[in-house]
């Protein structure tokens, strides 16, 4: 894993934007796997600039979105659905059937997870895939205890991780119980991954992802494994390191 400091969210943001211009410009068909939480909301508006000053053109680009809460329509401000389209996808001109998340309100969950997994297998491997760092070391939502080798499927969300996020809801009964979400060794079939973190928050999930020690206790730990992660992280998130 190579570590990237930067001086603050704003920089991460735009780093994070110059590699992923960089692969998309020079890629024929390039595959984004994205991820949505307020960590990368920059990246996305520097995503948005770059196509609005002409240095990127999204119309070949096809992502998967690692995750989508169970049960909330796609109307809902906060589905990852609705999310990706007013944060990103109406701003890029991108076309909307190149776009995945999974579909949290299919009548057979297991059976559309099984599905995801199989586009994008079908699509080929994922070129850059963006990761957020949850507090107790969740990515996507594959919570603690979550098998290395899990695919694509439905979670039961932590009680941490829905408290992490009431934030957005009216309360914390609103935030739902369940998710569907790539699993662990989908997400490390990326060729090449990008963490983002970022505040003081994150500083305690950082230093132990950087720990070195690999445990399903710790699912981002799984990626001292991978062969290129790049971290993007500001000062406040490496201050514990
Ligand atoms: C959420 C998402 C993750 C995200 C993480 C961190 O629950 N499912 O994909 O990376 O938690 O969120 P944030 O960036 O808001 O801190």
């Amino acid at each position: 894993m190579e570590l990237l400091k930067v001086s603050n969210y704003d920089e991460m943001s735009e780093r994070a934007c110059s590699f992923i211009i960089e692969k998309i410009n020079h890629t024929s068909l390039p595959v984004l796997g994205l991820a949505t939480g307020s960590t990368p909301e920059g990246l996305y508006q520097h995503l948005i600039r770059s196509y609005q000053n002409d240095e990127a053109s999204f119309n070949h680009v096809h992502t998967f979105n690692l995750d989508e809460y169970v049960g909330l329509p796609k109307a809902d401000k906060n589905s990852y659905d609705y999310y990706m389209n007013e944060k990103l996808f109406k701003h890029i001109g991108i076309p909307r059937e190149q776009t995945h998340l999974p579909n949290g309100n299919a009548p057979d969950l297991k059976q559309e997870a099984s599905d995801y997994e199989s586009l994008i297998q079908q699509t080929g491997n994922v070129d850059i895939q963006i990761l957020g760092l949850g507090l107790n070391g969740h990515i996507g939502f594959n919570e603690p205890g979550t098998p290395f080798s899990s695919r694509t499927h439905v979670v039961d969300l932590d009680d941490s991780t829905r408290e992490a996020n009431a934030r957005f809801f009216s309360s914390i009964n609103e935030v739902p119980e369940q998710a569907i979400t790539m699993g662990i060794e989908t997400i490390m079939e990326s060729n090449e991954i990008i963490l983002l973190v970022s505040g003081e928050s994150k500083a305690a999930a950082l230093a132990r992802l950087m720990d070195g020690e690999v445990s399903e206790d710790f699912p981002a730990s799984i990626l001292n494994r991978h062969p290129n992660v790049r971290i993007i992280a500001d000062v406040a998130a490496c201050s514990s390191l």
